[in-house]
């Protein structure tokens, strides 16, 4: 097989989402709009820019209504909204988020844990969204969480994610994600299902979300890539997780993976040194270290000068 990389990659940013949801330190709103403000400089085609969800469940991102109504839009970026059920659509929509981000997990237990309800009850009220959303222009986008495995049921069946993928399809979701929620996926199982997803649907409609839980999501990143897909989630210093998965930790780190499509020869469209500079302000804003390499490392580019004093 010989892959292809003058295709461009598409990089989804999700810090102020996934990457937020799981911090413990409460971010201003107007920190959360002057981060989202800083992102849309920076190339990006699609930011996942908050989430409508209870405020109970994820208080970290209670206020997504003020966050959406304060955003600075660049044209020609989409601002997307996650959402469980349909109260969190219509406060996205009253927002004025672009597209719809709709997730149930593939792993009935992990959405009993993270939506508090079934995947057929989860399904059901995506139904809703669909009728709510029909005619208005809004994009819809089906994710499935826990597709590569899941923190408390272990691998799940490739047919499994398929029927889900073909349920969504049949509500009428215009564009599909395979979310690794901890970090369980590898490449030789993400090559092959990315394979058998993208009979289905159009790499143009398809996102891979990978976590770097386990150290594989770049890895992972470049199987999907030669399976196929186009299309991925990661996060500003590799922030993220799901508060109810446990052992989850942070997405993949996107100036990590613009740097490694940098240094490939595959077009992201993103600004590396603007992210770089971004990246390193957050430690100052959330109060730890990030788990990113690129920030802390530099680009292959930035060059030290030689030690003094050097044997001839
Ligand atoms: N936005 C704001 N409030 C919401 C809401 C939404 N989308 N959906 C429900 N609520 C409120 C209800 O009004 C109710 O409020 P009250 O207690 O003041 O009356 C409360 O939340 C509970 O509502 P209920 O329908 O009984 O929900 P639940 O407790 O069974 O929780 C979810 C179901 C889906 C709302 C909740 O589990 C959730 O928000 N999960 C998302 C978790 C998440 O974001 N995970 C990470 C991303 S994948
Ligand atoms: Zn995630």
């Amino acid at each position: 097989m010989i892959t292809d990389f003058s295709q461009r990659l598409i990089v989804q940013e999700v810090s102020p989402r996934d990457g937020l949801q799981i911090e413990p330190t409460w971010v201003d709103t107007a920190d959360k709009i002057a981060l989202i403000d800083q992102l849309s400089l920076a190339g990006f085609s699609r930011i996942e820019a908050g989430s409508f969800v209870s405020p109970k469940a994820i208080p970290a991102l209670r206020d997504g209504d003020e966050v959406f109504r304060g955003i600075r839009r660049q044209p020609g970026v989409i601002y997307v909204a996650l959402i469980p059920n349909l109260r969190g659509a219509q406060r996205a929509i009253e927002a004025g988020a672009d597209e719809l981000n709709l997730v149930m997990s593939a792993s009935q237990t992990h959405n009993r844990a993270n939506m508090r309800m079934g995947c057929e009850q989860s399904l059901a009220g995506f139904a809703e969204v669909v009728s709510l959303a029909s005619g208005t222009g809004l994009s819809l986008n089906g994710s499935i969480a826990t597709t590569f495995g899941c923190p408390f049921e272990g691998r799940i069946d490739e047919d499994r994610v398929l029927q889900i993928v073909d349920a969504y399809l049949a509500l009428g979701m215009h564009g599909i994600s395979l979310a690794d929620t901890t970090g369980m996926a590898n490449p030789r199982q993400v090559f092959a299902l990315v394979q058998r997803v993208l009979t289905r649907v159009p790499a143009s409609a398809l996102t891979l979300h990978f976590h770097n839980t386990r150290g594989l999501g770049l890895s992972n990143v470049l199987a999907a890539y030669e399976a196929g897909a186009r299309r991925f989630d990661a996060s500003l210093g590799g922030l993220g997780g799901c508060p109810f998965a446990p052992g989850a930790s942070g997405n993949i780190c996107t100036e990590d993976l613009v740097n490694m499509c940098d240094e490939m020869g595959i077009e992201t469209g993103i600004d590396l040194a603007h992210l770089l500079t971004m990246s390193r302000r957050l430690p100052e804003l959330l109060g730890h270290e990030m788990p990113g390499q690129v920030a802390k490392a530099g680009r292959n580019r930035d060059l030290h000068p030689a030690p003094e004093n050097l044997p001839g």
